[in-house]
């Protein structure tokens, strides 16, 4: 009796307010389970705020019967890309992560889940985050499709007992290949294939496949374009660019590399004896990936560039989008790498601490450990992307 009539009283409170009264001497046991049903993969513990949400779309809360399953399918049925527990009886759900939450301790994520007590479901302004890893992004990229810059490869065998494209992916509704092209990108792949005229298949090698003519069902998203066969893969290519860094004083452009610098993260140099391990170079909303075609081989890809510093890359499926834009068009029509609309920030530098090398510097700053402003050159950074094949659509319908 007393608990029915205090519990709307405590429901009425705001979420974020309840959270501040836990107690810090509340700690649990770290035998809870935090996996989620696939396709969703765990991303992390990140923090939040009242006034500012990590996960803002929707939201809602439940004192008896909150999981991470009940909230990442509650997301799922509104098609967003990341679903967030807080507080044991909290759901969020969001297309992006905001800015405002920052990566938190995992031991910060620790209160049993209201409606199963063997999960976990966040914490005090602690939010457990779940990304819908194959998901279409909200923003698709206009560059991954058949007609973008997606190039088609061919149609190869397949087979269930040995799959060309080892990674399935979960597309909600109907397939085409603009939706399988631009999923298979943004979990980082360079191929992608479409199978059955549903199915949709990525990876970065094509396996012991060997080529077939016979890719003949429709997509069952767009009749007009072909979606593979049985045991067959209608497949496509990301295209890659190179990049140019072009000096604002009219000195002899010079070719930039991918630079591997330690285990975890890559940089962009000019430096020529540094072979480049990628096989393809992208940009998706925003994130400068890049790709290596080698099985297992995990992709690069750059989280918003940091004033002073060299653009980073980090081997990582997932990186949150920012705010910026993949390329902007020069005057003269080229199109040119460009960060929170700006392409005019970059210069390339000499590394002192590398021995000189040149690396590409975001907005350098006076007393930088590893290079010495006066010696930064400004460079736009003009991407050339290979050319495209036309025609294939018309060739494979007859
Ligand atoms: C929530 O997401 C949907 C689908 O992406 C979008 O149409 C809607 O505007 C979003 N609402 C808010 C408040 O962000
Ligand atoms: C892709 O498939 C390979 C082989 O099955 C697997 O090792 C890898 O983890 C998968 N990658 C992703 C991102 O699912
Ligand atoms: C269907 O595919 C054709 C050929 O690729 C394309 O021109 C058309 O825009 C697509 N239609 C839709 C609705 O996506
Ligand atoms: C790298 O760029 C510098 C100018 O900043 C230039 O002097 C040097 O020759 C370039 N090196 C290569 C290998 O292109
Ligand atoms: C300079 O080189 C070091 C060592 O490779 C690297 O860690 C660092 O990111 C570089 N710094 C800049 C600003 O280029």
């Amino acid at each position: 009796m007393v608990l029915n009539t205090l519990l709307p009283l405590v429901v009425l409170l705001p979420a974020a307010l309840v959270a501040h009264s836990v107690p810090r001497h509340m700690h649990y046991g770290r035998s809870l389970n935090t996996a989620a049903p696939t396709p969703w993969v765990a991303h992390g513990c990140f923090t939040d705020k009242l006034t500012a949400r990590t996960l803002s779309n929707i939201s809602y809360a439940d004192q008896r019967s909150m999981s991470i399953d009940a909230c990442t399918a509650f997301c799922d049925t509104r098609k967003l890309a990341y679903a967030g527990v807080e507080y044991g009886r909290e759901c969020y759900c969001g297309a992006a992560l905001s800015p405002t939450g920052a990566r938190a301790n995992t031991g910060d994520c620790n209160m049993p889940c209201t409606g199963n007590s063997a999960q976990v479901c966040g914490g005090g302004y602690r939010l457990q985050v779940y990304l819908n890893a194959p998901a279409i992004p909200a923003t698709a990229p206009a560059s991954a499709g058949h007609g973008g810059r997606w190039n088609y490869l061919g149609c190869y065998t397949d087979s269930v007992a040995a799959r060309t494209l080892p990674n399935g992916t979960h597309i909600v509704g109907t397939m085409t290949a603009d939706k399988c092209a631009s999923t298979c990108q943004s979990m980082g792949f360079a191929l992608a294939g479409t199978e059955y005229s549903r199915e949709c298949w990525c990876g970065n090698t094509l396996g012991t496949a060997s080529t077939a003519n016979n890719c003949d069902m429709p997509c069952s998203g767009n009749r007009t374009q072909i979606c593979g066969g049985g045991n067959r893969l209608t497949t496509s290519t990301s295209s890659d660019f190179t990049l140019q860094a072009v000096f604002r004083d009219g000195a002899p452009p010079v070719a930039l590399s991918v630079l591997d610098v330690s285990v975890h993260t890559a940089i962009l140099s000019n430096c020529t004896t540094c072979a480049p391990p990628y096989d393809s170079l992208d940009l998706i909303n925003g994130v400068f990936h890049t790709v290596q075609r080698k099985v297992g081989a995990v992709p690069g890809v750059s989280p918003a560039p940091t004033a002073g510093e060299a653009l980073t890359l980090t081997y990582a499926a997932h990186v949150e989008t920012f705010s910026g834009s993949c390329t902007m068009a020069s005057p003269a029509g080229s199109a040119l790498l460009a960060a929170h609309a700006r392409h005019d920030l970059w210069s390339l530098c000499p590394n002192t601490t590398a021995d000189g090398r040149n690396d590409i510097v975001w907005a350098p700053r006076t007393g930088h450990p590893h290079y010495a402003l006066r010696d930064c050159k400004p460079v736009d950074l003009v991407v050339e992307y290979c050319e495209e094949e036309e025609g294939y659509e018309e060739d494979e319908m007859e």
